[in-house]
């Protein structure tokens, strides 16, 4: 079943836990590199074109975005990582600001990795993902972009990914914003571990 979105609104950007919303509402994150399509995928489950802001430039979302749905969940769009061009200064605090976002956000059900389906987790790809599992964070595994492959590759690519990330299948999702391929089964997957 694909939520019907009744309002989704962007509440506030946070850099520091002093400035994140209320811990009240059940919480879904998002995560990954740079430009893989973060915010794309933010706006297919919400069914809005542009309220997460999404760009053809990498590193366009630097701070913690929190996002209000039907009044009853939240969405939080995780800064991208793994972008050269990114100022130092900004590089530097990425790893402390999330990590420390993980660590403490009691209300946090959990995280949508996001991993572009032509290509190999990378090594920041792969620490992100410790820490989930340091921090007792249930992921799942959006491989997005799969308007860019054929049937028989995105099969190939999901094997592969499977493999690097030693996870069973039904934890990948085969995604993608152009073709909205996948929304539904995320959708029941955010309902099922926000309900138990
Ligand atoms: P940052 O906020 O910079 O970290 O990026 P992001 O992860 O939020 O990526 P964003 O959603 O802004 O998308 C980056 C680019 O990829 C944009 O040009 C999108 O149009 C494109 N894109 C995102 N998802 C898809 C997809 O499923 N298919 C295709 N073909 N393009 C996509
Ligand atoms: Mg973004």
């Amino acid at each position: 079943m694909v939520m019907k979105i009744i309002s989704a609104e962007f509440i506030k950007s946070a850099t520091d836990p002093s400035h994140y919303t209320e811990d009240t509402l059940p919480e879904i994150a998002f995560a990954g590199r740079s430009n893989v399509g973060k915010s794309s995928l933010i706006n297919t489950l919400l069914a809005r074109k542009k309220l997460a802001r999404t760009s053809n430039t990498p590193g366009r979302t630097q701070l913690i975005n929190f996002f209000l749905v039907n009044d009853g969940l939240s969405f939080v769009d995780l800064p991208g990582y793994g972008y050269a061009k990114v100022p130092l200064v900004v590089k530097k605090s990425w790893g402390p600001m999330v990590e420390k976002y993980l660590k403490t956000r009691n209300n946090l059900h959990m995280v949508i990795v996001i991993l572009d389906i032509r290509r190999d987790p990378t090594k920041d790809d792969l620490s992100l993902i410790s820490w989930l599992y340091a921090y007792d964070v249930k992921p799942i595994f959006v491989l997005t972009k799969s308007d860019k492959l054929s049937k028989n590759k995105v099969a190939m690519r999901r094997r592969a990914i499977r493999e690097i990330l030693e996870v069973s299948d039904d934890a990948l999702v085969t995604f993608s914003a152009k073709t909205r391929e996948g929304r539904e089964k995320i959708w029941n997957m955010i309902v099922d571990s926000i309900t138990v």
